[in-house]
């Protein structure tokens, strides 16, 4: 028995978690597994109404969890970066999340800005560190809104916290096809959080002789996504460089349609989620496609160990993009959130 904490939050979150929840259940339905999902109502709504992002009380209780499902973060009523920091970062944060996943994969059917490459070409997979980094929210102001003001952000590893997630890029790797993980950095400027992340990576290396090691720097990672997708296999990456790149993936992809990510702790909780935003002028309107939270799930399935569950999943995703069911993957496919969210169920039921 599975237990699922479910956040839908902000803007389209509700509507696109309610497909992915549908699919989850007729996959559970399908290979028999049982869960539980209890919805928790944090986010911009909320926070209005109580000044209340995420209490200690509601983060421990959370923490009991097999798993949590994120709709989507960010609200138009509430200034930028409360919700961020609030709720979501917190997440990562307090339950130590310290990999967030972002698979890189071009469905067939899918349109990719990239010309003449297809999904044998565009099949990777981002390791961002989700921890530290220019994330680790070290930092201050002196002299504010004077001429000498001066501002500093730190962008901060720990030798452990490194070594975690590169540890985790290589075991990632080893059961990849073409078991080869490339480091992406800025090591040529970044001579110290860099060189440590370097030596990491060759020292941890030499415990995976079958993996094959790769690197490059990150302003050439993006030249490369669009230019030579197919020569990445598994990616092993900084929180801040990861955020940017995954972006730029996402697009290769597909775009913010399809894109899902998981912010995972191996010992502990991990929290699946479309890498999308709240889309706050589409709330409420059915248009969203809901594809990047159903394959959030997908991801969720994967990591509770209901392999065959996710693999039906992903194969109804496949399946339906391949028919060239769904046309477009942004609002103007004319279908409605809830018909894509039917048509994959339907899939996984038939599958
Ligand atoms: C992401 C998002 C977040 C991040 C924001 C919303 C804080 O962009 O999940 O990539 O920067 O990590
Ligand atoms: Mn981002």
């Amino acid at each position: 028995m599975h237990r699922i904490a479910v956040i839908p939050a902000d803007g389209i979150g509700p509507e696109v978690t309610r497909e992915a929840m549908k699919v989850l259940a007729v996959a559970a339905q399908k290979t028999g597994f049982r869960y539980e999902a209890v919805e928790f109502d944090f986010g911009g709504e909320r926070y209005l109404r109580t000044g209340e992002v995420l209490p200690d009380s509601a983060l421990a209780e959370l923490a009991q969890f097999d798993a949590i499902y994120l709709g989507a973060v960010g609200h138009p009523d509430v200034a930028p970066g409360v919700l961020e920091h609030g709720l979501l970062l917190k997440l990562r944060f307090e339950l130590d999340q310290y990999i967030n996943l972002r698979p890189v994969k071009l469905y067939p059917g899918v349109y990719t800005p990239i010309k003449d490459k297809g999904p044998e070409d565009i099949d990777f997979v981002v390791v961002r560190e989700n921890t530290e980094c220019l994330y680790c929210g070290i930092g201050g102001q002196l002299h504010k809104g004077t001429p000498h003001e001066v501002a500093t952000q730190v962008m901060l590893y720990t030798r452990h916290g490194v070594e975690r997630c590169i540890r985790y890029a290589y075991e990632l790797a080893r059961t990849r096809p073409e078991k080869k993980l490339t480091l992406v950095d800025k090591a040529n400027v970044l001579t110290y959080g860099h060189e440590l992340w370097g030596r990491v990576f060759a020292e941890v290396g030499q415990e995976y002789p079958d993996v094959q090691q790769d690197h490059a720097y990150v302003d050439a990672c993006c030249m490369w996504f669009v230019k030579n997708p197919e020569w990445f296999d598994t990616i092993v990456t900084c929180n801040m460089f990861g955020d940017i790149i995954t972006d730029l993936g996402a697009m290769i992809q597909g775009g913010m349609g399809i894109a899902a990510s998981g912010n995972i702790n191996p010992q502990g909780v991990s929290m699946f989620e479309p890498i999308h935003g709240s889309a706050p002028k589409y709330t409420g309107q059915n248009v969203i496609n809901p594809l990047a939270a159903i394959c959030a799930a997908q991801m969720l399935l994967e990591y509770l160990g209901e392999k065959e569950a996710a693999r039906m999943v992903d194969q109804a995703i496949s399946d339906t993009l391949a028919a060239g069911r769904i046309p477009d993957l942004s609002v103007r496919s004319g279908l409605k959130t809830d018909q894509i969210g039917d048509m994959i169920a339907q899939a996984v039921a038939d599958g």
